[in-house]
């Protein structure tokens, strides 16, 4: 994975050396250790934020430095804007964020963030956020730039990454919150290493080795190859894979820590075609290097199991990723063959460039066959038709589930992963019937996205399931406070608090 910077927390009493970062309210509030900072150099701050007119707006700045008599270099005044209590859990996170912006842009080797406000000490858990904001900021992928990684580009990227002390009241209690924060973070950097790797490094046969070096962190690992799946019948998922001269994998990653370690788990279940040409059905040129995208569902199971079994949650959950290539070799599936599911139903393949769905159809099958999860949730960069639907800002959410749908708005609500729901029923579903099969694999013009989710539903059963489609959000996707790149590791986050809001022991 790669290196996120380090971050310790100490008390707020001890004079700060180098670079310091002052958070500033509304109408230029300035907290207890900023007040004692600015009488130390002698009001050079307060005059410095009156020349600026700066007042302490959000994500407003100014620097100033200090003068050479100084142990500081220099102090960043930042705009916290209103009342430090006032903030919610992802407002801290998106500060920590544009902070280590900030750090980055300067090169800074070493930072030390002052976490008061005029209103008060912060509490624990809003300094944790901010310094989980601060690790997902820090995080790039520069692995491939040789000079820049060792020395440090232009554009900020590679290069030492800075080491950060946060002084907070309560260094103890926020080193503890912050525990579960950096394996999250660690997560969510395992997503986006394995969505940013380009597809000659990572074939499915690499994808479950790396995945395979997880089982440090305690996860149980599994991996079938051609041969088992052959044997579980999963010709929907083979029938992908065929046109490729790499072989297909499954992989399947076990976290069994409830107290009872036979209580239902829960499923995530991931698409993981780490090239999709289109197949014989084959896309266009122009974009088509996105595609080394198209595992970003299953990258976002993994970093996630990941972050369950690092911070030791207390449940039982499992991932199930499918990686295959979809490429047009010369034994690649054509359109108009019909394949066998491991359900046992018929599948026309009207376009090999519908692929996902065939790979989850049988992963959501036998997630349930081998399982009985009380709960599944599948990600996949489903369809080019979300982003039409939804932009890049939503994630479309389809369920059979009220509650479960519910409780996974909440959670995106809450982690700025968001979700957006979208209808299902039978005059959709009715659209993937086929003359010649069970289904076909793809719908009319209209409402692509839809008729997907509902090809995948005729691979649940009863089990409360939902499928999000991460097409826009999980990869070239937009710039924010806490992602700097084109892989965004969506779902990890998201996943992790609803797992930890709705189904921890
Ligand atoms: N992986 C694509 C969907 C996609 C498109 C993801 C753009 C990210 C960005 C998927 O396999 C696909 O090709 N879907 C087709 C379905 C169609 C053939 C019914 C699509 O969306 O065009
Ligand atoms: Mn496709
Ligand atoms: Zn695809």
């Amino acid at each position: 994975m790669t290196d996120l910077p380090e971050i310790r927390f100490a008390p707020l009493d001890v004079a700060p050396k180098g670079t310091a970062i002052v958070l500033v309210e509304n109408e230029l509030a300035l907290s207890a250790t900023g007040r004692a900072l600015d009488k130390e150099l002698k009001g050079q701050l307060m005059k410095a934020a009156k020349i600026s007119r700066f007042t302490g707006a959000r994500k407003s700045l100014v620097e100033v430095i200090a003068p050479s008599a100084s142990d500081l270099e220099r102090v960043l005044l930042v705009g916290r804007g209103e009342p430090a209590a006032t903030g919610s859990s992802q407002d801290w996170t998106d500060l920590g964020g544009a902070l280590m912006g900030q750090i980055l842009s300067r090169k800074l080797n070493e930072a030390v963030l002052l976490a008061d406000a005029a209103s008060g000490a912060l509490d624990a858990p809003d300094v944790a956020d901010m310094a989980l904001g601060m690790l997902l900021r820090a995080y790039r992928f520069s692995k491939y730039r040789t000079k820049a990684a060792k020395e440090g580009g232009e554009d900020g990227a590679g290069g030492p990454l800075p080491s950060i002390v946060i002084h907070t009241r309560a260094p103890d209690a926020v080193t503890e919150q912050f525990r579960r924060r950096r394996a999250i973070a660690e997560g969510v950097a395992i997503a986006r290493d394995l969505v940013n790797e380009p597809a000659n490094e990572l074939g499915p046969v690499e994808y479950a080795t790396r995945i395979e070096r997880l089982a440090d962190s305690g996860l149980e690992i599994e991996i079938l190859d051609e041969t088992a799946l052959d044997a579980l019948k999963m010709g929907a998922l083979l029938g992908v894979a065929q046109g490729s001269a790499r072989p297909a994998r499954v992989a399947v990653m076990q976290w069994l820590g409830a107290e009872n370690r036979r209580a239902k788990p829960v499923c995530f279940i991931g698409k993981g075609v780490v090239f999709d040409t289109g197949g014989i059905s084959m896309k266009p040129a122009k974009g088509m290097e996105d595609m080394k995208g198209d595992m970003a569902g299953s990258a976002a199971v993994v970093g996630l199991m990941h972050a369950l079994a690092s911070r030791k949650a207390p449940v039982n959950a499992i991932g199930i990723v499918g990686l295959v290539e979809n490429m047009p070799g010369s034994r690649a599936q054509r359109p108009g063959d019909i394949v066998r599911s491991m359900s046992g139903q018929t599948i026309e393949v009207l376009n090999t460039d519908a692929e996902g769905r065939l790979v989850l159809a049988d992963l959501l099958w036998y997630a349930q066959e081998r399982f009985k999860p009380k709960m599944m949730v599948n990600l996949a960069t489903l369809t080019g038709a979300i982003m039409v639907a939804l932009g890049k800002e939503h994630a479309g959410l389809f369920s059979n589930n009220d509650r479960l749908a519910g409780w996974l708005r909440d959670a995106g609500e809450a982690t700025a992963e968001k979700l957006w729901r979208m209808p299902m029923g039978p005059e959709y579903d009715k659209q993937i019937d086929s003359k010649n099969a069970d289904m076909k694999n793809i719908g009319g013009p209209y409402g692509g996205s839809i008729t997907a989710a509902q090809f995948l539903a005729r691979f649940v059963g009863d089990t409360p399931w939902a499928h999000l489609d991460i097409a826009g959000t999980a990869m070239a996707s937009n710039r924010s406070d806490t992602n700097e790149g084109w892989a965004s590791g969506f779902g990890v986050r998201l996943l992790d608090r609803l797992v930890a809001d709705h189904y921890e022991s």
